[in-house]
């Protein structure tokens, strides 16, 4: 078994439990409310526990009534994730763009699908996706088994129905999924699986993690310094907020504000989600142009490139950006401003977010079935 299966039969975190709430009859709002997001992501029946790493073990998972963690769910999904029987081409997993050694992202600026075709944005890792409600970079998936279904068809040109009937000719997949459903492959029990599985995937217990928090310690090596010049001297936290590191929101820092046809982000979606019949009146806010959602500083070190638009190729290239208060534009964010740091202060900063990323380690592929 896996080390993560034997993390999730250890005591630990109960996932709170969420009310049910009723479909709105009025027309949905622009921009999707809590209520809204809350509903689509219902309680979980049951209380099932799992442990998180150190330095996140008080964070709420996101995980809807319809799909709770089980171990035999994730120990189901890490096998789909690293098997290319799920693309069309058999060549393709999620692994292909979603490296565990390389942040579970992939060292590209934009990564090809199936098909050769780029990507317009950039692979994000995979770290924390378990915290957010709102998936993608411009937050258009609602939920990890809306997002999932969406890559898997749209990254690597999976007709699931046909690739569920293929996986039930596996005989170690009917056994897998007999397990953890009590039912043979479906495309609901794939999805369901990939993502109990990516809420396992954390940077947690990191040399930051594990550093005591007493002024001392703060004061005499660079990684304390640093976070004290990282949420006190250039706050950072504004939007990094610990123990993510993301507010889990979309600000525009002015990435890319600056190419011939500047990426819309935020407002893009929401606009294409207002559809041919917007409600009258409203408007996309001027803050959702050209937004894109905060990401999660733990693990920051393993994946460059760096932004939406991966156009960033170290940490202190995307870190100096930050620090000059991102690319102006009409729609900057506020909170962005331009910090002054002297040499050592800067030099802290990348230690302590260097300190954020888990001991680096070969991760143990799972045997695929036969
Ligand atoms: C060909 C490359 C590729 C493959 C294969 C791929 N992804 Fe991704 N993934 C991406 C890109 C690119 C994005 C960001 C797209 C965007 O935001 O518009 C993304 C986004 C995500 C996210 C959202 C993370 C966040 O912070 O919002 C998750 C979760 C994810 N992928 C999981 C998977 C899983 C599970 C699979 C396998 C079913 C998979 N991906 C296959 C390229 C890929
Ligand atoms: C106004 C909110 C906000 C503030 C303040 C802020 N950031 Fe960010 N940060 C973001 C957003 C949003 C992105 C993604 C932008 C994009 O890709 O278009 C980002 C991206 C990053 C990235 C790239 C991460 C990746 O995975 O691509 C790094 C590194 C980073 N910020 C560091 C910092 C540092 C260091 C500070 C303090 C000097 C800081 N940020 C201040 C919102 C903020």
């Amino acid at each position: 078994m896996s080390r993560i299966v034997w993390g999730l039969v250890l005591l630990g975190l109960t996932f709170a439990l969420f009310e049910a709430a009723r479909r709105p009859s009025a027309p949905p709002p622009l921009e999707p409310t809590a209520e809204a997001i809350e509903g689509a992501l219902t309680p979980a029946p049951e209380a099932f526990t799992f442990t998180l790493p150190a330095g996140l073990t008080d964070q709420p998972l996101v995980v809807p009534a319809a799909n709770p963690l089980s171990a035999e769910k994730v120990a189901l999904g890490e096998l789909l994730f690293f098997d290319a029987r799920l693309s069309a081409t058999k060549q393709m997993s999620c692994e292909t763009c979603h490296l565990p050694e390389r942040g579970w992202a992939d060292g590209l600026a934009q990564s090809p699908k199936f098909d050769d075709s780029l990507n317009a944005r950039h692979t994000p890792s995979l770290y924390g996706a378990g915290f957010l409600r709102e998936l993608y970079w411009d937050g258009r998936a609602q939920g990890l088994e809306a997002q999932i279904l969406a890559a898997w068809e749209g990254q690597m040109g999976a007709d699931p129905g046909r690739i569920a009937q293929e996986l039930d000719q596996v005989a170690g997949y009917r056994d897998a999924f007999s397990e953890a459903f009590d039912a043979p492959p479906t495309p609901a029990g794939i999805v369901d699986a990939l993502a109990s599985f990516v809420r396992t995937i954390h940077a947690g217990d990191t040399t930051w993690d594990r550093l005591p928090k007493d002024a001392a310690s703060l004061d005499s090596n660079a990684v304390g310094r640093g976070s004290v010049v990282f949420s006190e001297v250039a706050q950072c936290t504004l939007c990094h907020l610990p123990p993510v590191y993301s507010d889990t929101l979309f600000h525009n820092v002015g990435i890319g504000m600056d190419a011939d046809v500047p990426d819309q982000g935020r407002a893009a979606y929401l606009r294409a989600a207002a559809g041919d019949d917007p409600t009258p009146g409203a408007e996309v806010p001027a803050a959702s142009v050209g937004a894109f959602k905060t990401p999660t500083l733990r693990g920051v070190a393993d994946h460059p490139p760096y932004f939406h638009d991966g156009h960033a190729e170290t940490l202190a290239e995307a870190v100096d950006l930050m620090l000059a208060g991102g690319t102006a534009n009409d729609a900057l964010d506020e909170k962005l401003v331009p910090r002054q740091l002297t040499p050592e202060q800067r030099l802290d900063l990348l230690a302590f977010l260097e300190a954020l990323s888990p001991d680096a380690a070969t991760y143990p592929r799972p045997v695929l079935p036969e």
